[in-house]
């Protein structure tokens, strides 16, 4: 199937969040912290009020009234304190987008008592602490066996230091809302979200009102990655506004205002310690991770999380560490965890693999665990090591040279490089309606697409239970007034409302009436333990320029294993969309923060690379047929995520393969090359 809602977007008819066209509506633009530590001591906005058009600003110096929302970063301009560069300190309200922001850059006097911020993350930092859990409720510490025992037995050890910066989402569609108060009290927020009921809530909390009297509409999204999983600061600055003003405000956060204000990827530093017998089956592993976190609240990624369900290994250790540093808050980034977690990881094994000398994807077969490595419980399905031989059939894995830094074409030096991917599999209760009507079908759950494909791939899943064809089902979707649906985060939006969908339709077919409804609380609640994993195997061709250190990836191929594909066209593009994502991981992104004043220096898509498509050539994707019975009705596993997982450590290690030269810091630039 092609994307159902595709001819509207390609035609300009889908509204995302801030083109809804409401009356009278007002514009709102965030003004945000100059200094990166310290307290505002005098804030005047007797200018920006005198200019024509402004109509009100809001401010710290006189902070609304707000409730806790769980999420300090939306405690919006309830302290003079600044916790770091770029926190929203105030908001202007005017006529048009553009008087609000002249106002808020010309028209306002902020004085500070500024401090000196600290913002570098270090390995020895004295701040460094031990969280009690890393994201979303795992022990952050696990230890099994000896480690230093079977560091001591093996016959090759690994021993390095892994590094991964400050990374952005970008998301195509900047974050907004327009904030609208109805005559009755309630709220209406048109916002770019990826859970329209679960921000509903949080909103609600924060504003002190009951959930029914909020809702959020998100018909369209143009992508998230996870920095739209929560609400954002700007959306209660949009409600604030809007009540104040009494009219209507759209506040879209600029390109530049969004690295601040929208969430980011810690970087991290990663110590791995492996251990191997003469066969190269690992006698330990041994992953330490130093992150970081705000002052205001603890986001702790989960870095080491997916060393525990990759290798067999007698001893096991993993252990994460964080920093309060005087940061924004870092929040969610595609596959939290196991994208960086998984670069330091796989390019250990590469380096095991040229220790041992042994091939790396014969490394990975034999050390491919009967269960769980931390933990023991059963998988419920796992074809890693059929993903591997795959790639290695499709990618003509066989015919690579034995020996790093050997071939050179013209001036282009070319190796080719392997590693893992994984992912959990996750599943949240959500409810889900269907009506017959007109011959046809009309599903209604509060799911949101925010460009994956969800809206058409849960068509097709209604379709198939009712026996109709796709163009007799329409799904409604992206409006917390729809039945409760989890968000669309953790690679578990089809697989959580696929099931709620399935089990309305279902209910519809065997009571024969009009009209059914499903609540999968229960069914989820009752999920057999097993340890659920999507797997994946990635392959990198790069050819490095011998005179410029520039690198160029020629090759790409997943594989994977994630249960049932629903709907192929859709999957091939998640797939190798969040390849592209790990492409640009590896070579080009990487947010640079001052350490003098605690901004961020590159903060636009001019000086934040990302991958673009001259940059990926040829990216492909392929997966193995995997019957699954322990997931859901569809059998299908999540596959948002997966795919940039991974592939950061397959180029870092054909990039070792092309040159002989190990880059164990990100992004492996032509300088860390030369
Ligand atoms: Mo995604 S980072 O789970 O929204």
């Amino acid at each position: 199937m092609s994307r159902v809602e595709g001819p509207d977007k390609v035609t300009g008819r889908a509204t995302y969040a801030f083109e809804y066209d409401v009356p009278e509506a007002a514009y709102g633009y965030a003004v945000q912290a100059t200094v990166g530590k310290g307290r505002i001591t005098a804030f005047d906005a007797g200018e920006a009020l005198a200019m024509p058009g402004v109509l009100t600003v809001i401010s710290a110096m006189d902070p609304p009234e707000l409730g806790d929302g769980g999420d300090p970063e939306l405690a919006v301009l309830q302290a003079t304190e600044i916790a770091y560069h770029g926190q929203v300190i105030a908001v202007v309200v005017a006529e048009t987008q553009e008087i609000a922001r002249a106002a808020a850059e010309t028209g306002l006097r902020v004085e500070y008592a500024a401090e000196r911020p600290d913002v570098g993350l270090r390995a020895d930092h004295p701040g460094l602490y031990a969280p009690e859990k890393v994201n979303p409720a795992y022990p952050a510490r696990t230890e099994k066996g000896d480690v230093e025992a079977g560091l001591a037995d093996a016959v090759a050890t690994v021993d390095e230091v892994y590094r991964t910066p400050i990374l952005h989402n970008n998301a195509m569609e900047p974050h907004a809302t327009i904030a609208v108060w109805e005559p009755d009290g309630t709220l209406t927020l048109y916002d770019s979200t990826q859970g329209p009921g679960t921000h509903r809530d949080i909103v609600a909390k924060v504003l002190g009102l009951p959930p029914d009297q909020v809702r959020v509409i998100s018909r369209h999204v143009g992508g998230g990655f996870g920095s739209k999983g929560t609400p954002r600061p700007h959306a209660i600055l949009a409600a604030l506004a809007a009540r104040a003003a009494g009219r209507p405000v759209k506040l879209a956060l600029t390109r530049q205002q969004m690295y601040d204000m929208t969430g980011y990827r810690t970087p991290t530093i990663q110590r791995i310690r492996l251990g191997a017998d003469a066969r190269g089956r690992l006698t330990a592993v041994d992953h330490h991770v130093v992150e970081q976190t705000s002052t205001l609240a603890e986001f702790a990624e989960q870095t080491a999380v997916a060393t525990r369900v990759m290798y067999a290994t007698p001893a096991l250790r993993t252990a994460h560490q964080l920093v309060r540093l005087n940061v924004p808050t870092p929040s969610w980034m595609r596959a939290p965890g196991e994208t960086p977690g998984m670069f330091a990881l796989e390019s250990a094994m590469d380096e095991l693999a040229v220790a041992l000398g042994m091939d790396p994807v014969e490394l990975r077969v034999v050390n491919d665990p009967d269960a769980e490595p931390q933990g023991g419980r059963p998988f419920s399905s796992r074809n890693l090591v059929a993903c591997l031989r795959e790639g290695a059939r499709r990618f003509h894995w066989a015919r690579r040279d034995p020996e790093p830094g050997i071939r050179l074409e013209g001036r282009w030096l070319v190796g080719t490089g392997v590693a893992s991917s994984t992912y959990p599999v996750y599943r949240r209760p959500s409810s889900a309606s269907v009506r017959a009507r007109d011959g046809g079908y009309v599903v209604r759950i509060g799911a949101v697409d925010i460009g994956t494909g969800a809206r058409t791939a849960l068509t097709r899943i209604a379709a198939e239970v009712l026996g109709a064809a796709p163009e007799q089902v329409e799904v409604e979707i992206g409006d917390s007034a729809l039945p409760p649906a989890s968000l669309a985060g953790g690679s578990m939006g089809t697989a959580s409302w696929g099931t709620a969908i399935t089990r309305a339709c279902e209910a519809l077919l065997k009571d024969g009436g009009e009209e059914a409804t499903a609540d999968t609380a229960e069914e989820v609640a009752n999920t057999a333990d097993f340890a659920r994993h999507a797997f994946g195997a990635q392959f990198a061709e790069v050819r490095v320029n011998a005179d410029t250190g520039e690198v160029r990836v020629s090759r790409l191929l997943g594989v994977f294993a994630a249960g049932r594909i629903i709907e192929p066209t859709l999957a091939r593009s998640q797939f190798i969309g969040g390849m592209t994502m790990g492409l640009g991981m590896a070579l080009m992104e990487e947010t640079y923060i001052d350490e003098r004043f605690g901004d961020f220096l590159n903060h636009d898509l001019a000086q934040y690379h990302i991958a673009a498509c001259a940059d990926v050539p040829d990216v492909e994707a392929a997966w193995i047929d995997e019957e699954d019975p322990y997931l859901n009705p569809m059998g299908s596993k999540g596959i948002g995520e997966i795919g940039i997982v991974g592939t950061a450590a397959a180029i870092a290690n054909a990039v070792h393969h092309a040159t002989g030269r190990r880059v164990r810091d990100l992004p492996i630039t032509p300088a860390k090359l030369l």
